[in-house]
């Protein structure tokens, strides 16, 4: 298998690209849904799953402009023939994808009022503590952080990570595995297996 995408399949860059996003999608979730779910505030537990939280979408963040960066320099897989509505909507919803893992990350990052220690590694400054949002939001708006986080805050929990993250992660998922199991083409095969020319 090529490093790089060719026009039957995706290269394993891609592949690693795609899957390691998924598995840190899953990550970022569990995190969240566990410091909720089974922590208590203020303990270091509740903290700790905080921060894997933080952590694992900024790892998002750096995957995605890597990932837009490949995509950029490689041949698109063609997708398997379909209605000119399927293939709207597959083009639709990668595009959508792409969307949710650029807005997730920074939604999350820009409303997010305490330092990440990434992965307890080093510290990243919050954003309220950069000059970016003293020159661009507090004098240039006039906003105050807490003014500023309400909306940011209300995309990244209530719009995003509430609804539309789940919807379309699972109408994407779904999508593959109807491919494979019931038109049973090579849609699932070209980011996981398929090699570069199609059998
Ligand atoms: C693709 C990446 C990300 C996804 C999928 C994601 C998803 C979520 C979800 C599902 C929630 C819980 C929503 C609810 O209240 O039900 C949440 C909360 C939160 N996110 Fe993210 N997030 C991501 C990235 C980030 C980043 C990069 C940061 C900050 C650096 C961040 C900071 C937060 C904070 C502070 C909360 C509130 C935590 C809490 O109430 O316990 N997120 N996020
Ligand atoms: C169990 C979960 C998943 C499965 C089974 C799956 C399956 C697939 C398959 C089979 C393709 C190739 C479609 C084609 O070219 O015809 C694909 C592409 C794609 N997937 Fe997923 N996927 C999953 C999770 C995710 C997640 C979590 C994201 C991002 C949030 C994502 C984003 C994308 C994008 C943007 C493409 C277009 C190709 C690209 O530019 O990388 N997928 N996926």
């Amino acid at each position: 298998m090529g490093l790089r995408n060719s026009i039957h399949n995706y290269g394993s860059i891609a592949k690693w690209l795609h899957w390691a996003t998924a598995f840190l999608f899953l990550c970022a979730y569990c995190s969240v849904y566990y410091r909720h779910w089974f922590t208590e505030k203020g303990t270091p537990e509740n903290w700790t799953a905080l921060q894997l939280h933080l952590s694992v979408g900024i790892s998002i963040a750096i995957l995605i402009i890597l990932r837009i960066i490949w995509r950029l320099n490689n041949p698109q897989p063609q997708l398997e023939p379909a209605s000119p509505a399927a293939t709207f909507a597959a083009h639709a919803g990668h595009f959508a994808l792409y969307a949710i893992m650029v807005i997730a990350p920074l939604t999350g990052y820009l409303g997010t009022s305490v330092n990440t220690e990434f992965f307890f590694l080093f510290e990243i400054p919050q954003f309220e503590h950069t000059s970016l949002f003293q020159n661009l939001i507090a004098q240039g708006l006039g906003l105050s952080f807490e003014e500023f986080e309400i909306p940011i805050d209300f995309i990244h929990k209530q719009i995003l990570g509430k609804w539309l993250i789940w919807m379309l992660i699972l109408g994407h998922a779904g999508a593959a595995l109807y491919h494979h199991f019931v038109k049973k083409d090579r849609t699932l095969l070209k980011m996981t297996t398929g090699q570069d020319q199609p059998k």
